[in-house]
């Protein structure tokens, strides 16, 4: 994996896996409404396994992004966030550009993602509604269950 890292004044943003916060992030994902149940296995089985763009203050973890993908044919966003602190400020949209930027994810690439409420935020970058007929979805079994 090309790994990547940009600066801006005292924020950074890398895909540099050994400087992952674990512990902020699972505390941060504690409290998001997209990530409720995930345990810390889970949590950090999905960042060894995912193109992980952590966002750094003064080498403290402040915000992720993480990017399932064949590096080739489709990427799918995930876990996405700004710490509240520091929303509002460019930081989203400079983790975005970054991350659509990544050589790795250059191409024919479609990207897919989910959101509740953000659609706003996402829309200047090119994501669209989808085209629900097309697309089908197999949700995860409910924390405790296995199906
Ligand atoms: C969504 C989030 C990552 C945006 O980060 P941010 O650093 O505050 O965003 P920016 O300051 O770069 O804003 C970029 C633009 O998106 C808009 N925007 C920011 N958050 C938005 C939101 N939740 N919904 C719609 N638009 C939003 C801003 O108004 C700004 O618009 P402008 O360029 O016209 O001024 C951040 O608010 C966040 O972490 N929210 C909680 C977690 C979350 O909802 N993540 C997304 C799950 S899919």
């Amino acid at each position: 994996m090309t790994v990547i890292a940009v600066c801006r004044d005292d924020f950074l943003i890398s895909t540099d896996r050994t400087l992952l916060d674990v512990d902020a992030i699972a505390s941060f994902l504690a409290g998001a409404y997209w990530a409720q149940g995930r345990t810390r296995d889970t949590i950090e089985r999905s960042l060894e396994n995912s193109i992980v763009f952590g966002l750094y203050h003064a080498g403290r973890q402040i915000g992720l992004a993480r990017v399932i993908t064949d590096k080739a044919t489709f990427a799918y966003l995930a876990d996405v966030y700004i710490d509240e602190a520091y929303r509002g400020r460019g930081l989203g949209k400079w983790l975005i550009g970054s991350l659509l930027g990544h050589p790795d994810l250059q191409g024919r690439v479609r990207w897919l993602l989910a959101t509740r409420d953000a659609h706003a935020f996402y829309r200047p970058f090119g994501w669209q509604p989808v085209a629900a007929e097309r697309w089908m979805e197999r949700p995860a079994p409910a924390p405790g269950t296995t199906q």
